[in-house]
């Protein structure tokens, strides 16, 4: 198993974010986590990334990442596109898109890799000069996605990729990150557009109040009574 998680808590001082969850993904595995405002998506992101502290077991491969630093999860193959996408809004595309690099010291793959995130998002490479607080929040997203893939991840975290951002671009996104994971990468997705998830994930788990409800592939939840009527609107 690529990522596998038994147990894992989470506490923010006495309150409890993340209880008890279990959850894995295999190579390759596109995985897909709903839930609403609070649920505790983004915390379980971060326990993965090692930049929020969690107990319980938290393995990469068969290794164990809880005594790893945040930094060194990058080097072990997690990538953690963040909610609110945290970048450098005063410095340009190209510059934000090679911080992601900055742990690889391989310049030749480092280009093949540059030209990957191009090819993914041409208008990328038209705007590789211009800073990125010029751009569109959708084309931000697409930047803060293309710095995650240049940590060349064997595990790709994704929070809310589609949040606020136009019908338009947010079905660019998606599509790439389909094609992100049809390259070999492994996706884990926090989204709130459930409809959106259960068409492109090939498994989803249901976070609610910091516990996983309901897990099973996307067709199993997308023919479920109860998440068609809380995370679809259908009646
Ligand atoms: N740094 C923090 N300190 C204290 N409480 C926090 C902190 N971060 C998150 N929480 C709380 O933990 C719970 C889970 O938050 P989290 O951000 O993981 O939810 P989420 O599912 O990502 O929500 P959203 O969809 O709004 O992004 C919430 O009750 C939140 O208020
Ligand atoms: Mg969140």
């Amino acid at each position: 198993m690529l990522l596998e998680i038994r147990g894992l808590s989470v506490f923010y001082g006495k309150a409890m974010a993340l209880e008890n969850v279990s959850l894995c993904v295999a190579e390759g595995e596109f995985v897909a986590v709903l839930g609403p405002n609070g649920a505790g998506k983004s915390t379980l992101l971060k326990a993965i990334s090692r930049s929020q502290p969690s107990t319980g077991m938290l393995e990469l491969r068969g290794e164990s990442l809880q005594r790893y630093p945040a930094h060194a999860v990058v080097g072990k193959g997690i990538c953690h596109c963040p909610e609110g996408r945290r970048l450098f809004p005063e410095l340009t595309v190209l510059k934000n898109l090679m911080l992601g690099a900055y742990l690889r010291r391989d310049k030749v793959e480092i280009e093949a890799d540059l030209e990957q995130v191009y090819h993914l998002f041409p208008i990328l490479q038209e705007r590789g000069s211009q800073v990125v607080s010029t751009l569109s929040g959708g084309q931000q997203q697409m930047v803060a996605i293309g710095r995650a893939l240049m940590g060349k991840p064997a595990l790709l975290l994704l929070d809310e990729p589609s949040v606020g951002i136009a019908h338009r671009l947010k079905m660019e996104i998606f599509g790439a990150i389909k094609r992100i994971q049809r390259g070999g990468t492994a996706i884990l997705m926090a989204e709130q557009d459930a409809q959106s998830a259960l068409r492109i994930a090939d498994r989803v788990y249901v976070l609610e109040h910091g516990r996983v409800g309901r897990e099973g592939s996307s067709a199993e939840l997308a023919a479920d009574d109860y998440i068609r009527q809380a995370y679809l609107g259908v009646a």
